[in-house]
């Protein structure tokens, strides 16, 4: 039996400005996965942050004129605002170059070292001759080898998704200098043998046969059918954790071997100082009681599925492996790139400006990339916004506090007999939150949010239906039965929102002066008395406004989306 939760994201690089992709792609999901499991009850650590190490924030510092230390420092702290600003909840926090992660990066080194998983080879590099440098993999550019896509990088092709060698490039290049002049010059470097433990990896994965989302499933597949390589594990570069092992004190490993341990040393920092002191091994070395679910963008799927695991294999450590894959596709802007250099698109702190992060954490998962790419455009967040948000729930909750405290002042009226019409909304909700628990069990946001959306239309057409409005007049008794059922249904949707509107369904338990209650697992007729007789209530603002159509063309405008 399962009793701990374990959620990661996948760690974003800090050397680009993040955007709505970057939400869509893990962590959003990822947090709303958490909320819901809180929500229930269960045993949750989120673990999130930054991916410090490697070229890119080399590239970067080198382009702003600051230090590496500096500019990680200066990005580190941007993300860390904006995702704070949609109400990321991450328990543990951090970035990938702490003593913790170095701590935990060299022990499964060593383990991996001492299993004789560890080898090394004398490799041609990429070297620029002209700049008299080493390149990274993806400091150099050239043309695919399997799709021709001419501006691919050494690690991999964005154009086809393909892991390269740099080697591989045809007319290769330097991304920093431009210069042609890459010679290939030799080097000596550590590898991790994957292929010895082809057999292990190989029947572990089988095992997620059902489980992993498919892409997941089917990438590792792909790549074990291929066969497993050596990889290389350390680079000739400046920026991560010096090799502790004589002779490459002078290299680092490469930031793909500490990245995915950061979410063992973040988890580790944070147990350190943990007032609780609760224990990192409690999570990472305890795969009986934890089930473990990595949120990630369909590009990071054999770092997760394949050389990670593997990784933990090799240190022969009684590790937590991932037990649920959860990999999705791209959002895109307006069926384009996300560019911080040409303004285009939608970047996080002018989000959080132009509309409350809510907004945007139910447009999301309402259109989430879950099995294909899917595309952002202002078109759509306006209907979702004024159809979904303001049309259906603003407006439930808006009508029934009117109705109520028109006719029964700022008390909840009474609950007396229930006709046919309470007992169909109490099965037809039933039904509908039992599907929609499913859904968000299973992490499919996509449907999940359709349910919640339907789970609102039953409050409005429950309305709609029973009319208190007029029964108010010929049979007060029962119009109180219906707007006390109604009141509950506000207090029920503010916890079946909350992992997807944290601050809207706070709002409406606000409304009266309670917490967000727990998940409902007992019967709906049930959880509609949580609100009782008598109790007072205070009427909120209207929850959403709506976006008007010269706003929207305003905003295609300013973010590009039209020239
Ligand atoms: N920084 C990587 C990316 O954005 C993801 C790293 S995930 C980790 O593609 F597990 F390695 F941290
Ligand atoms: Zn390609």
């Amino acid at each position: 039996m399962k009793k701990k939760h374990l959620i990661t994201s996948a760690l974003t690089y800090v050397n680009g400005f993040p955007h709505l992709g970057h939400l869509a792609g893990a962590m959003l999901n990822a947090d709303i996965y958490a909320r819901f499991l809180r929500a229930k009850g269960e045993d949750v650590l989120f673990v999130g942050g930054t991916d410090v190490h490697g070229t890119k924030m080399e590239v970067g510092a080198e382009q702003e004129g600051l230090s590496i230390k500096d500019y990680i420092q200066k990005y580190h702290d941007l993300h860390t605002k904006l995702y704070e600003g949609f109400n990321l909840s991450f328990d543990a926090y951090g970035n990938t170059d702490s003593e913790a992660n170095k701590e935990l990066t060299y022990r499964i080194f060593e383990g991996l070292d001492q299993n004789g998983y560890i080898s090394s080879k004398t490799t041609k590099r990429p070297f620029c001759a002209d700049d008299n440098q080493f390149l990274a993999d993806s400091q150099v550019g050239g043309t695919c080898p399997y799709c021709g896509y001419e501006k691919a990088k050494g690690d991999q092709c964005e154009n086809c998704t393909k892991l390269l060698d740099p080697e591989e490039l045809k007319n290769p290049y330097s991304t920093i200098s431009g210069s042609h002049n890459i010679i290939f010059k030799e080097t000596q470097n550590l590898f991790i043998n994957l292929d010895k433990m082809q057999a292990q990896i190989a029947t572990w994965v089988e095992s997620k046969k059902g489980i992993w989302t498919d892409i997941a499933y089917t990438t590792a597949k792909k790549w074990l059918k291929e066969g497993l390589q050596p990889r290389g594990i350390t680079r000739d570069l400046k920026n991560g954790f010096a090799v502790p092992k004589p002779g490459y004190e002078d290299k680092v490993f490469y930031c793909w071997f500490d990245a995915p341990i950061g979410y063992i040393g973040i988890t580790k920092e944070w147990a350190d100082k943990d007032p609780q002191n609760r224990r990192w091994e409690d999570w990472w070395l305890n795969p009986d009681e934890v089930w473990h679910t990595e949120f990630i963008g369909k590009d990071n799927i054999p770092f997760h599925s394949i050389i990670f695991p593997g990784m933990l294999f090799g240190s022969k450590e009684n590790w937590t492996q991932v037990s649920f894959l959860k990999a999705t596709s791209w959002l895109t802007f307006a069926d384009g790139k996300f560019s911080k250099s040409e303004h285009r698109g939608v970047f996080l702190d002018e989000a959080l400006e132009e509309f409350p992060a809510d907004y945007w954490r139910y447009w999301i998962p309402a259109n989430s990339p879950e099995s294909d790419d899917s595309s952002f455009s202002f078109d759509s967040f306006q209907a979702v916004i004024n159809k979904d948000l303001n049309d259906v729930l603003g407006n439930f909750v808006n009508r029934v506090l009117k109705m109520t405290q028109n006719n029964f002042g700022l008390e909840v009226p009474e609950l007396g007999s229930i006709t046919e019409n309470e007992k169909e909304l109490y099965t037809t909700l039933d039904k509908l939150v039992a599907e929609y628990t499913e859904k968000m069990n299973d992490i499919e946001l996509r449907k999940a949010v359709a349910l919640l959306r339907e789970i609102w239309t039953v409050g409005n057409n429950y309305i709609a239906k029973t009319e208190p409005w007029k029964v108010a007049k010929t049979n007060k008794a029962y119009a109180g039965t219906i707007l006390n059922t109604a009141l509950n249904l506000i207090y029920l949707f503010a916890t079946l929102t909350t992992p997807i509107m944290p601050t809207v369904a706070q709002k409406m338990a606000d409304i009266f002066g309670k917490q967000i209650q727990p998940w409902p697992t007992g019967p709906i007729q049930q959880v509609l008395t949580s609100i009782q007789n008598g109790a007072k209530f205070v009427p909120t603002e209207p929850l959403f406004r709506k976006i008007t159509d010269e706003e929207r063309d305003a905003l295609k405008v300013k973010h590009k989306e039209v020239e």
